[in-house]
C-alpha cells in the first residue's frame, strides 16, 4: 500500500492512501471507530460500492448512514447541501463524527463543502471513484458548489482527513469519463514533468484496459505533482495557479457549451489553445505543439471543435473567470513541455486567435 503525506503550513495535514487488493481494506479507516459516519454518494456509485463500504465500517463505527444524491454537475448545488444538513441534524452528527465522500469530483466538492460548514467544520474522508477525482479534485482541500450557473462560486478550503484511492473502481467508470480524467493527468505532465506526459500516452491501451499497475503508477505520479503544487501554495495565492493550465479557455468553453461536454474534454481544448499561444510567442516549437495535440488525441480527447460556440462569447466568459487578478487574467503558458508559468499580459487578441484556430481545426 503506497502512502503519500500531504503537508499544509509545515505540518502533515493528511495522507493519500493507494489501495491494493480488497476494496476499502485499509487500516486508516480506523479513524471512523466509535464515530457516526455519513457516506455521501450519488445514484450511479451507490449501487456499485456503498454497500461494501458500509459493511467495512459497520463493525467498529457508532453508526453508518448513506445519503444518496442524483448524479451530475447540475446537482452540485446549495439545495443539495441543505438536504444533506437535513440528514445530519436528525441523526445527531456532532464535531466528532465524519462525512465520507464516495464518488467523483461533484460528490467530493459538495460533501467537502458540507463538512466545512456543518457545525463550523467536521472531518471528512475522500474516496474518489473517477480518474479526475483521484488525480485532481480530492487533493488540495478545495470544496464548493455551483451557484446560479456560476461554477464553484460558493466554497471553502477544508482539508480532508484522509484520501483513499483504489484504482479498481475505475473498472465500472465509462471510457469517456476515464478520458476526461486523463486530461488532468496530461496537464500535470505538461506543467511539471515532460517524461510523465509522454509516458501517459504510451500507457493508453493499459489505461483503457483498467490495468491496475499502470493506473496505480499514473495516479501516484499525478497525486505527487498535485500535492507538491498545493503544498507550496495551499490557499491559492500564487504557484497553485499553474494547475489552471488549459482552464481559463477550457472553463469558458465548458460554460459556453452549457456543460454538455465533460470537464476534461473542455480542458483538452483549453490546453491546446494555451499551447497555441505559447507557440505563437516562440516559447515552444512546432514539434512540441504537435506532440501536445497527440497526447490528448491518443485518449480520444478533442483538440479541435467545429461546433465551438462563438469566439466572442468564449472570450467574454474568460473575463468573468474567478482567477482574474486586479482585472487581469492570470493565464498559464508553457516555457517548454514540463514547465509552466503564469502570464498576466496575454491579450484578448492572442486568445481570440487561439480560440478561432480551435474551431478551424488548425489549432
Ligand atoms: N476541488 C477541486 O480541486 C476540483 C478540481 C477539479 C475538478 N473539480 C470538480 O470535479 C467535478 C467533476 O468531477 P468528475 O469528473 O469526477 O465528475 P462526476 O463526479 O460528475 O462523476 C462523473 C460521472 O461518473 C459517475 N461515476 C463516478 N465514479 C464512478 C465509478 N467508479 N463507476 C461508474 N460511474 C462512476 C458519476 O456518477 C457521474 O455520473 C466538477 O464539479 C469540478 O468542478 C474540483
Amino acid at each position: 500500500m503506497h502512502r503519500l503525506p500531504v503537508m499544509c503550513d509545515g505540518k502533515k495535514a493528511y495522507e493519500i492512501v493507494m489501495g491494493e487488493g480488497t476494496l476499502f481494506d485499509a487500516p486508516d479507516f480506523d479513524i471512523c471507530a466509535g464515530k457516526r459516519v455519513m457516506i455521501v454518494t450519488d445514484d450511479h456509485v451507490a449501487p456499485l460500492y456503498a454497500e461494501a463500504l458500509k459493511e467495512r465500517l459497520l463493525p467498529f463505527s457508532a453508526s453508518v448512514s448513506c445519503h444518496v444524491l442524483p448524479a451530475g454537475e447540475r446537482h452540485k448545488t446549495l439545495d443539495e447541501v441543505r438536504r444533506l444538513y437535513g440528514a445530519l441534524i436528525p441523526a445527531r452528527f456532532d464535531r466528532n463524527d465524519l462525512i465520507l465522500a464516495l464518488g467523483g469530483g461533484v460528490i467530493g466538492d459538495l460533501a467537502g463543502f458540507a463538512a466545512a460548514t456543518y457545525l463550523r467544520g467536521i472531518r471528512f474522508i475522500q474516496i474518489p471513484t473517477t480518474l479526475l477525482s483521484m488525480t485532481d479534485s480530492s487533493i488540495g482541500g478545495k470544496t464548493g458548489v455551483d451557484f446560479d450557473g456560476y461554477k464553484n462560486m460558493v466554497g471553502a478550503f477544508h482539508m480532508p482527513a484522509l484520501v483513499y484511492i483504489h484504482p479498481d473502481v475505475l473498472k465500472t467508470l465509462p471510457d469517456r469519463e476515464l478520458s476526461s480524467g486523463i486530461a488532468e493527468v496530461i496537464k500535470h505532465g505538461l506543467i511539471r514533468d515532460a517524461a510523465y506526459a509522454e509516458e501517459t500516452a504510451k500507457r493508453r491501451d493499459e489505461v483503457f484496459a483498467r490495468d491496475h499497475a499502470s493506473l496505480t503508477a499514473l495516479i501516484r505520479r499525478s497525486c505527487e505533482i498535485k500535492a507538491s503544487v498545493v503544498e507550496a501554495d495551499p490557499y491559492e495565492k500564487g504557484e497553485r495557479a499553474l494547475l489552471n493550465f488549459g482552464h481559463t479557455i477550457g472553463h469558458a468553453i465548458e460554460k459556453a457549451y452549457g456543460f454538455r461536454m465533460l470537464h476534461g474534454e473542455c480542458v483538452s481544448l483549453g490546453c491546446v489553445a494555451a499551447a497555441r499561444i505559447s507557440l505563437r510567442r516562440g516559447l515552444i516549437g512546432e514539434e512540441d505543439f504537435a506532440l501536445i495535440r497527440e497526447l490528448f488525441s491518443a485518449y480520444r480527447l478533442p483538440v479541435s471543435a467545429k461546433d465551438l460556440p462563438p469566439t466572442e462569447e468564449i472570450l467574454a466568459l474568460t473575463l468573468s473567470d474567478k482567477k482574474m487578478h486586479a482585472g487581469q487574467i492570470r493565464f498559464v503558458l508553457l516555457k517548454r513541455i514540463g514547465e509552466a508559468f503564469v502570464s498576466e499580459d496575454v491579450t484578448k487578441e492572442e486568445m481570440r486567435e487561439a480560440v478561432d484556430t480551435l474551431r478551424e481545426g488548425t489549432a
